[in-house]
């Protein structure tokens, strides 16, 4: 039974020092970008190591090029499972991509063809990895503004085939799944209902913004309305699942984000509450 529950944060070099002063009780969980602690000492590890004695962490990468034709790091992975062994994270996350090729990281979240070629090629990796690190993976669905003539079914079959046939779980991004319907035009809530409930271990809501027509996932905003509303469909469809707002840009002082995760939680309440879809739409309108 996994011991993370309730709402979270990414953990952010801005907040360290809050974080520290004084126990935040409005957070119950903590993501960390598992790249920025990957490293052999100095002060990233320092202050990991010091709020992690007050707050339960969940690791969240964006290397582990799952979706790369190149083959598996083994640097990368022995650097992340000794990274697990100190954060003892309730579950390790990446994305649903590939990062690079020929030795090269991109430092970007590319994204991939969904045909049966490709379903086969990340199961095998993501099988590859659960077993180096003994535990499952949670995959996250990307924001995409391409699509390629390629594909053999959506997105979201793609995502329910692999889950199923990794045995993996899913980190859920609202907000990545709102931007993906927009800039593709289809229905968000026809993704959602078609995601397998059991398997979704983590949702992510953020702010994006509209550029040329299409909205970019920035996290540099507030969350939107629209994606409040998105969040309520989701838990009505999966339950309550852990949550945690991403900002990694334009961030503010951390009292303006914990108002913004109680906004989740007074969401997350009313969404699972009994027969109250009034109440839900009052309060992301
Ligand atoms: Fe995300």
């Amino acid at each position: 039974m996994n011991s993370i529950k309730g709402f979270g944060l990414g953990l952010r070099t801005e907040h360290y020092a809050a974080f520290e002063a004084e126990a935040q009780k409005r957070v119950d969980w903590l993501e960390v970008i598992s790249e920025n602690y990957m490293v052999p000492g100095g002060a990233p590890l320092w202050h990991l190591d010091r709020i992690r004695r007050d707050f339960p962490m969940v690791m969240h990468g964006v290397s582990l090029n799952i979706g790369g034709t190149a083959p598996l790091n083994l640097d990368y992975l022995r650097d992340l499972k000794a990274l697990v062994q100190r954060v003892q994270p309730g579950w390790v996350s990446d994305h649903l991509c590939w990062t690079g090729t020929n030795g090269v990281n991109m430092h970007d979240l590319l994204p991939l063809p969904y045909t049966r070629e490709t379903l086969l090629h990340i199961c095998e990796r993501i099988e590859r990895v659960q077993d180096y690190l003994g535990r499952r993976l949670v995959i996250e669905n990307p924001s995409t503004y391409v699509a390629f003539a390629a594909d053999q079914m959506p997105e979201w079959e793609f995502v329910g085939e692999m889950l199923l046939r990794a045995d993996c779980e899913l980190l859920l991004d609202v907000n990545n799944v709102y931007v993906s319907s927009f800039n593709h035009g289809y229905d968000p809530q026809n993704y959602i209902d078609a995601i397998p409930a059991a398997r979704v271990r983590q949702i992510h809501l953020a702010g994006h913004e509209t550029q040329d027509g299409y909205l970019v996932d920035t996290h540099d905003h507030p969350v939107c309305d629209a994606v409040w509303q998105l969040y309520a469909y989701t838990l009505q469809h999966c339950g309550g699942v852990p949550t945690m707002i991403e900002r990694d840009d334009n961030i503010p002082a951390l009292g303006e984000l914990l108002d913004e995760l109680d906004h989740a939680r007074l969401v997350h309440a009313l969404a699972l509450a009994p027969a109250h879809p009034k109440a839900i739409e009052e309060c992301t309108t």
